[in-house]
């Protein structure tokens, strides 16, 4: 397949009017017009969200913490899950009367949920107050279509996927200052019978490998201490591109980058989670021993109907060359229960699977129906209390293994990224291992954005918590969970 080009230059021609216009409010009002992001769904949607930030900072805005502020609002939705759109469109319901108090607001909607034609049908009929919409292949239009809404007054939406086009260059506002989201492609081809997104992510597009070393480069160089590098499937990085550049490929040449900084990827396909990679990560100096492997069922039956094409066995297998290779190895997983058709011996199985992985975490959800993918038109869906009391055995079990895979952790010292001050508990702060494990300990709010070591002596299915010691004794190669 030919390689994209990736598109530059689209946006920044708009950004300019508007930021002059802007500069001419502020002059005139003595505050810069805000803007206001609200995100749902996954890591994804948070990184395009620092790219909309950066955006509208590029055009002039301040970015404001609440609604209320704004003269522009942009809502990032999500169609994962039914729960994701209901609450998003909830809140752009609310919404209504802000544009009925402020006529001068921009209401802009963006994201995986108002890339579904039917969604962006509903939007156009029911919610006439919203004045731009974009799809999630459509981001660096962004400027064009405020440009155009502010010049004729007429709403403008762009709800479709666009295929080929890789922006590069748009500015990114990232929330944190020492981690950092990186896309590396966007789109999956691989159509799990229960998902939205090749629907609405489009096909697999992948960065070019120079932009992306270019990024990590002048990341770490800025003193940013963790980046995880993002795709809906990682392992098929580089697959659309003439070079034969893959993942592990990729990753090896980031890990080679100087500095003290931890590199971690999300999410990656069982299918293809190549020895190559496991071997690059084993052999590294930068890439954290934590592997996001999403099982989803552990019946090879309910995995053949989900198209998933791996069986139990065969994920066994790539667990144990992970741990054979890595024994320190974090594993965390995304499990679905409740997909059609799964019978109580089936989902026994999934429980089975958790015993025999002992995962470090998992990611549960109940399936979810979604519009235009086939497991929705599937038999035998499954009643909402068979699920829902799964669900609840699933969690049970898996905080048991949880708890007990975090006790022999106890006393050691840990490498842990802080957070700064915890958001449930001030008085603590919070921070995260090499392994990704939640620590929560006292001390100074100095320390953020820095690597401390942390010694827990309590561990439950969550979190660790301990203390730091003194001084950090490791070295940018020093790793643990
Ligand atoms: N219902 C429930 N969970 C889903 N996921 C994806 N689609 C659905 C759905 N229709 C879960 C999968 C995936 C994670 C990101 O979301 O487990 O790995
Ligand atoms: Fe969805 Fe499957 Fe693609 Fe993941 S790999 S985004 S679950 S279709």
């Amino acid at each position: 397949m030919e390689n994209q080009k990736p598109e530059t230059g689209r946006f920044s021609e708009w950004i300019a009017p508007i930021r002059a216009e802007n500069d001419r409010l502020t002059a005139a009002n003595g505050k810069r017009p805000g803007a206001h992001l609200l995100t749902f769904g996954c890591q994804q949607n948070v990184a395009d969200s620092e790219k909309i930030a950066g955006l509208a900072e590029a055009m002039g805005y301040e970015i404001v913490g609440t609604p209320e502020e704004a003269d522009l609002i942009v809502v990032n939705t999500c169609a994962v899950r039914e729960h994701a759109e209901k609450k998003a469109l909830s809140i752009i319901g609310q919404f209504k009367h802000l544009k009925a108090k402020n006529p001068d607001l921009i209401l802009a909607l963006c994201g995986c949920m108002v890339t579904q034609p039917h969604r962006a049908e509903e939007i156009k009929k029911r919610y006439p107050y919203v004045d731009i919409v974009f799809g999630t292949g459509a981001l660096h239009l962004f400027p064009q279509l405020l440009w155009e809404k502010k010049q004729t007054g007429k709403r403008r939406m762009v709800p479709d996927v666009t295929e080929t086009i890789i922006a590069e260059g748009i500015p990114v506002r990232r929330e944190s200052g020492y981690r950092a989201w990186v896309s590396i492609m966007y789109g999956c081809n691989n159509f799990c019978t229960y998902c939205i997104v090749p629907y609405v992510r489009g096909r697999e597009r992948s960065r070019d490998h120079a932009c992306i070393e270019r990024e990590l480069e002048e990341l770490v160089k800025s003193g940013c201490k963790d980046i995880t590098l993002l795709g809906q499937n990682v392992n098929s990085y580089g697959k659309d591109r003439a070079d034969g550049f893959d993942f592990a490929d990729l990753l090896a040449k980031l890990d080679a980058i100087p500095g003290d900084y931890t590199l971690r990827f999300m999410t990656s396909h069982p299918k293809d989670a190549s020895r190559k990679l496991i071997d690059v990560m084993a052999k590294s100096t930068h890439v954290a021993h934590q592997f996001h492997l999403p099982l989803q069922a552990g019946s090879d039956a309910v995995l053949r109907r989900m198209n998933r094409k791996y069986t139990t066995a065969q994920y066994l297998e790539t667990v144990d060359y992970l741990r054979g290779k890595m024994p320190d190895v974090t594993l965390s997983s995304d499990i679905i229960v409740g997909f059609p058709g799964e019978t109580d011996e089936d989902f026994a199985g999934t429980l089975e699977m958790l015993e025999r992985v002992r995962f470090d975490m998992i990611f549960s959800f109940i399936y979810s129906p979604r519009k235009g993918t086939p497991a929705a038109e599937m038999e035998d869906q499954v009643p909402p209390d068979v699920q829902h009391a799964r669900f609840d055995r699933l969690l049970a079990l898996q905080n048991e293994i949880a708890k007990e895979k975090n006790q022999p952790l106890l006393g050691k010292p840990l490498r842990v990224l802080c957070d700064g001050k915890s958001k449930n508990n001030p008085a603590l702060l919070s921070g995260r291992t090499d392994g990704n494990k939640i620590a929560f300990f006292e001390g100074e709010e100095t320390n953020t954005g820095r690597f401390v070591t942390f010694v827990a002596d309590r561990a439950d299915a969550y979190a660790l918590y301990g203390s730091i010691r003194e001084e950090r004794t490791g070295s940018e190669n020093d790793r643990n969970i």
